[in-house]
C-alpha cells in the first residue's frame, strides 16, 4: 500500500482518537501531535534502514531519524543484538554495571571532556551542566541565545527554539519569573550583544550555554570563530562555557561539533552535554568536562545530581554499540547523504521558483522558507519564514512517502542507513512538493 493510494489513515486515526483522550494532544512530546502542519500524526508501527513503516502499512523515508538518535538507521542488526542480549541479563540494577563504562569511555575518548555523568535525557543533561556551573562559581546567572532550545529545563524555557518556537510561545507558563530573570538571552551570533551582556552582568554570569550548532531554529551554524569567542569571552569574566552537543554530538563528526571547530581551533569548553546518538535510540544523556569542575559532582563534591536509571545497562549498551559502530567511513557517508539530499531539496525549489535558503551546520541541515537573504543566521531570520510554503511541502512529501520534520523549525536528519534507493525515493518526491510550496499562500 503505497502513500498515493492511500489518502486516508484509518488506523493512525484511529489511535489518535484514543490518545487524545488519555494524553495532552495526543501525544507526549508537542511537534508530534502535527499542529504546525495540520493532518494527522502517523503512529509508526516499525523501522528498519532509512524508512519507518506507520500503523497503516505505508512506509516512508524518514529524515526525521527520532530528531537525531538513529545515526545508523533504524532497528540496526548489531544493536538490536547487543540490546537483546543486555535486556535478557535483566534491565536496571541500581548499581554500576560494566555497559555505563564503556559507554563513559568511548564518550571520554572521542570528546573533549575529562569525565562524565550519564544521565536519562538531554533535558537532565543541560538542567545538571548549569547546577555544576552555579555550583562551581558561586553565580546564579545564566546567557542563553534566541532560537537555541537546550530541553525543557524552567531557567532555558526563554526564546527557545524546537516546540517553544514551532507553537509561538515566548515562553511557557509555570515557569516562575524569578526563574528566567535569571537567564539573560541575546542574539545568536552576536558578539557584540554577548560582550555588552558581559560588560553589564559580567561578575553574575555564571554560565554562557549554546547550542554547539543551533539545529533547533533548523540548522544555523555558528558563524565562524564564534564559539571560540564564546569560549575566550567566558574565561576571561571567570564564567563557564556550556555547548550543549546534545544534538550535534557523535553526530556531525566522531567528536561532535567541537570536532569541527574547537580541535581545530584549540580551545575547549569546561563543560559539554550529549544525548541523542550516544543513546542509540534509547534514553541516554550525558554532561561531562574537566575534571576540576567534574568532580564538584556529588559524591567527590557537594554538587547533588543523581538518578535511578542513570547509567541503565541496555540504554548504554544501545549507545556504545551505536557509537562504535559510527566509524569515519560513516561519517563520510552522513556528510555526503546530506549533501545530497539538500541539494535535491534545494534545486527541486529553485526550479520551482520558491526563495529558500538550504543551510547546512555539517550533516544537519534544513530548508528556510525565506526570501531577500541567502544566509540565515540567527532567531529573528529564522522566524521570517513563510511557514504555509513550509506546510505545503511537508504534506506533499508526506503524500509521496518521505517523512520530513512536522515543523519549520527543525533540522533534516539522515542515517548511514540512507541509500541510492531512499535517495531516488526523496528525489522522485521533491518537485510535485516544491510546486506545492510555490502555490502556497504568501506569508502574511
Ligand atoms: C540541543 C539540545 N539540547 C537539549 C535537548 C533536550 O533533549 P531531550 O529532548 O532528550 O530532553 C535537545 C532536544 O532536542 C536539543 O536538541
Amino acid at each position: 500500500m503505497t502513500a498515493e493510494s492511500t489518502p486516508d489513515f484509518p488506523a493512525s486515526a484511529a489511535l489518535f482518537e484514543r490518545a487524545r483522550a488519555v494524553s495532552p494532544g495526543g501525544v507526549n512530546s508537542p511537534v508530534r501531535a502535527f499542529r504546525a502542519v495540520g493532518g494527522t500524526p502517523r503512529f509508526m508501527a516499525s523501522g528498519t534502514g532509512p524508512y519507518l513503516t506507520d500503523v497503516d502499512g505505508t512506509e516512508y523515508v524518514d529524515l526525521v531519524g527520532s530528531w537525531g538518535p538513529m545515526l545508523l538507521g533504524h532497528a540496526h542488526p548489531e544493536v538490536i543484538d547487543a540490546v537483546q542480549r543486555a535486556a535478557a541479563a535483566g534491565t536496571s540494577f541500581g548499581t554500576p554495571s560494566e555497559p555505563e563504562v564503556l559507554l563513559a569511555e568511548e564518550i571520554v575518548t572521542r570528546t573533549p571532556v575529562d569525565s562524565v555523568r550519564l544521565v536519562s535525557s538531554g533535558t537532565e543533561a543541560t538542567m545538571s551542566a548549569i547546577r555544576l556551573a552555579r555550583g562551581c562559581t558561586g553565580r546564579d546567572l545564566v546567557m542563553k541565545f534566541a532560537g537555541c532550545y537546550h530541553g525543557h529545563v524552567d531557567s532555558l524555557l526563554v526564546s527557545a527554539g524546537s516546540g517553544v518556537v514551532t507553537f509561538g510561545l515566548p515562553g511557557t507558563p509555570g515557569v516562575p519569573e524569578a526563574s528566567t530573570a535569571q537567564t539573560i538571552v541575546v542574539p545568536y551570533n552576536d558578539t557584540a550583544a554577548v560582550e555588552k551582556a558581559f560588560a553589564e552582568y559580567g561578575d553574575q554570569i555564571a554560565c554562557v550555554i549554546t547550542e554547539a550548532a543551533a539545529g533547533n531554529m533548523g540548522a544555523v551554524p555558528p558563524l565562524p570563530g564564534f564559539n571560540k569567542f564564546l569560549s575566550e569571552t567566558c574565561a576571561r569574566n571567570g564564567a563557564l562555557f556550556i555547548s550543549d552537543e546534545v544534538m550535534t554530538g557523535f553526530r556531525v563528526s566522531r567528536s561532535g561539533h567541537w570536532g569541527l571547530d574547537g580541535a581545530a581551533e584549540g580551545w575547549r569548553p569546561d563543560l559539554l552535554t550529549f544525548g541523542k546518538v550516544m543513546g542509540g535510540g534509547f534514553p541516554a544523556a550525558a554532561f561531562g568536562g574537566r575534571d576540576d569542575l567534574m568532580s564538584r559532582l556529588a559524591p567527590e563534591g557537594p554538587v547533588y545530581q543523581a538518578g535511578t536509571l542513570s547509567g541503565n545497562p541496555i540504554a548504554t549498551t544501545a549507545g556504545y554499540t551505536t557509537l562504535r559502530l559510527a566509524t569515519d567511513a560513516v561519517y563520510e557517508q552522513l556528510d555526503a547523504v546530506a549533501g545530497q539530499v539538500r541539494t535535491l531539496a534545494s534545486e527541486a525549489l529553485t526550479e520551482a521558483g520558491v526563495p529558500h535558503v538550504a543551510q547546512a551546520a555539517g550533516n544537519l541541515f534544513s530548508i528556510f522558507f525565506v526570501d531577500g537573504t541567502d544566509t540565515v543566521t540567527d532567531f529573528e531570520q529564522a522566524q521570517a519564514q513563510n511557514v504555509k510554503q513550509h506546510k505545503a511541502f511537508f504534506h506533499a512529501m508526506l503524500d509521496a512517502g518521505v517523512y520530513l520534520p512536522p515543523s519549520a523549525f527543525e533540522s533534516w536528519f539522515v542515517s548511514a542507513a540512507h541509500d541510492d534507493r531512499a535517495i531516488e525515493r526523496i528525489a522522485a518526491a521533491l518537485p510535485a512538493a516544491a510546486r506545492a510550496a510555490a502555490a502556497a499562500p504568501p506569508a502574511h
